[in-house]
């Protein structure tokens, strides 16, 4: 009676992740760099209740791209969370110090897949979050570079995840849209036939990652974000920075160049909400996604709107509108809403900013920051 016990009792919680948590449980050897796993092995190990081993309550997360708009952000939660030595940065540039006193920071290099292996292996990495990516306008103007990071960096990570079995979040963006997409709203499932390299590249890996998925069981998940707005961080060479610009300009100069017709619409959202959406996207239990991509929507303005939200608290803010070709043409091309409904229904998204709560903040906390560097506030 005792050795049925034994024996049904884990059958029973194998099953039981089997049919709802999913992931490699459901592979059929792939064979990639040679390699060729036995996916059941792999997933025994990598859910084995332990208490040292990480396990799908207490994964080990590796950020790719970690100095970027949104990694060191989304470290600060997840170890909150998970503790502090349970989540590793990574990056290929050096780190101010505050960042290792933060939490484990490594170098990695996603064009060098035995330097990610290395890391995968020896952190007992189970989930991967993919940051590592250049951006619209920063894309356009050195495509080769953004198609190597894009691509083949992206490919490195589909790789590794598939063999060891990670959870892999890739974020997308409203950049995955082109002209023909339907613009207002841009729904999940539609036409897709972005005119950027990085709109192309992200396209490839939602394919590439939904593609590894259905054929061998791959954890991919992948959220469309709208332009990320943050107070601490910069984001890095995209169509849709003037709106993290203005409040700076606001707050210092009191003059902010737009680069934007002033009602060049765009789906925006703030970077605590971008974060949390990540965090429960992540936490979601395979078995409540009915998709491995979606749009995540908070809300859209044009750069005339956030002026005039600004100007209720700096009255004397000054926009003039000098649009940059480029940049236009790109913002023209992207959806001016999207339709979130689907991660709204199948596991529980909703914003948390509006317009109001969102120039709220951010002034507040670019007003404490100037301050408390000794800067003037205009
Ligand atoms: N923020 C990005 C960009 O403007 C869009 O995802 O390129």
């Amino acid at each position: 009676m005792l050795s049925g016990v034994r024996v049904w009792v884990p059958l029973a919680a194998t099953l039981f992740r089997t049919s709802c948590l999913g992931g490699c449980n459901r592979m059929r050897s792939p064979q990639f760099r040679g390699f060729s796993w036995s996916p059941r092995l792999i997933s025994r190990w990598n859910t084995r209740d332990s208490i040292d081993l990480p396990n799908e309550d207490n994964p080990r997360i590796l950020i790719t791209g970690g100095l970027g708009q949104l990694g060191v952000g989304l470290a600060e939660i997840l170890r909150k969370q998970y503790g502090k030595e349970n989540v590793i940065l990574s990056d290929i540039k050096k780190p101010p110090p505050e960042v290792y006193q933060c939490g484990p920071f490594v170098y990695a290099d996603v064009l060098d897949y035995k330097n990610l292996r290395e890391l995968v292996v020896n952190y007992r990495i189970t989930w991967l979050v993919h940051y590592s990516a250049l951006l619209s306008v920063v894309g356009e103007a050195n495509v080769a570079l953004a198609r190597k990071i894009n691509i083949t960096g992206l490919h490195n990570v589909l790789d590794l995840a598939l063999e060891s079995c990670l959870r892999l979040f890739v974020p997308s963006t409203i950049g995955a849209f082109g002209p023909t997409s339907p613009r207002d709203p841009a729904p999940d499932l539609c036409v897709q036939r972005p005119r950027t390299i990085y709109g192309v590249s992200k396209v490839h890996g939602e394919l590439m990652g939904e593609y590894l998925h259905h054929k061998y069981g791959l954890d991919f998940r992948c959220l469309r974000y709208p332009g990320v707005i943050s107070a601490n961080t910069q984001p890095g060479g995209g169509t849709t920075d003037y709106a993290v610009q203005i409040f700076h300009d606001a707050l210092s100069t009191g003059h902010h160049e737009c680069y934007l017709r002033a009602d060049t619409r765009l789906p925006m959202m703030h970077i605590g909400d971008c974060h949390r959406a990540t965090v429960e996207f992540m936490q979601a239990p395979e078995c409540q996604l009915s998709l491995r991509t979606y749009n995540i929507a908070a809300m859209s303005f044009t750069p005339e709107e956030v002026a005039t939200e600004i100007r209720k608290h700096v009255p004397h803010l000054k926009v003039t509108y000098n649009p940059d070709p480029v940049r236009q043409t790109i913002a023209d091309s992207w959806p001016v809403r999207f339709d979130d409904s689907n991660a709204r229904r199948d596991w529980g998204w909703k914003s948390m900013y509006g317009l109001e709560e969102l120039v709220s903040d951010m002034l507040s906390s670019i007003h404490d920051k100037r301050t408390s560097a000794g800067l003037p506030v205009s």
